[in-house]
């Protein structure tokens, strides 16, 4: 089995981890010229960004050739999805790809804009995610198949939250409005872990116009230098089980 995963804050890592098999970072596959993958189980693991996939996962989908009897996509989220799951499925038409199997994680919810990272992280025993992981980890292993239905109104769906969330929230050059404060020591580190390259740091910190919105520089930063203009939360989250070695052995 192999899996594909994109993770900004360690919830997604954690989850192809758990579920097991060669992971393969997307970052990293994306800087290939070409990418085949052919295995008796494919999957993909990664966040719900404002009602659907990451801007890169929908790029990798399109460009890599996915050889394999079972394809299977599972999103971490923190709030909703919505229509995420019928995203996928047409992404996988597009792709040539039949999409056996769909679920979703509901984890941290490490949208800054909009939610309190403290609170998030206090309130996480309830959604209970070791037992939500045992399940998908038992539906892939029994191959289980689900089916995304795709009707107009589920289209229709897709468009309105295009409009209203994906087009305002994921915009390449939202990385120019970030806040670096005075307690950046320039360690490196935001472009270590950004999944799109888009950092350099010089002598300051400078963001260029190919950001993926997945903020994890903001929230691996350890000195908690980078801030949204508007922010629930000066608290920063990482997934307990993910270090920052790891995000940037992932990303970098
Ligand atoms: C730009 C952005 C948009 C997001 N949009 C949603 C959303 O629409 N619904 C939701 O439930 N969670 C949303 N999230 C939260 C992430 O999907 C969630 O925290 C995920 O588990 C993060 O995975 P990671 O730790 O592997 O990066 C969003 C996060 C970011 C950064």
């Amino acid at each position: 089995m192999t899996i594909c995963y994109f993770t900004a804050s360690g919830n997604c890592l954690y989850v192809a981890r758990r579920i097991g098999g060669t992971l393969l970072s997307i970052p990293q596959l994306m800087r290939q010229d070409t990418i085949e993958i052919e295995d008796e189980a494919v999957g993909i693991v990664c966040p719900v960004y404002a009602c659907e996939m990451p801007m890169m996962v929908r790029e990798f989908m399109a460009k890599a050739k996915i050889v394999t009897p079972y394809f299977f996509f599972i999103y971490t989220f923190g709030m909703g999805y919505a229509a995420a799951f019928a995203h996928v499925e047409l992404a996988a038409r597009k792709a040539g790809l039949k999409l056996s199997y769909i679920n979703a994680v509901q984890m941290v919810d490490n949208y800054l804009p909009v939610f309190e990272m403290q609170n998030q992280i206090d309130t996480l025993p309830q959604k209970n995610v070791e037992g939500q992981i045992e399940n998908v980890c038992r539906d892939i292993w029994e191959r289980k198949q689900t089916v995304v239905t795709v009707t107009k109104e589920t289209e229709a769906e897709m468009a309105t939250y295009a409009q209203r969330l994906a087009v305002p929230i994921l915009r390449k050059d939202t990385a120019q409005g970030y806040i670096v404060n005075g307690n950046c020591i320039r360690c490196g580190i935001c472009a270590r872990v950004c999944p799109a390259s888009n950092i350099k740091v010089t002598d300051k910190v400078t963001f260029g116009s190919s950001c993926e919105v997945c903020y994890a520089c903001l929230h691996n930063c350890p000195q908690n230098a980078i801030h949204l203009p508007v922010e629930q939360s000066s608290v920063r989250f990482r997934n307990e089980h993910v270090s920052l070695k790891d995000i940037i052995d992932a990303n970098g």
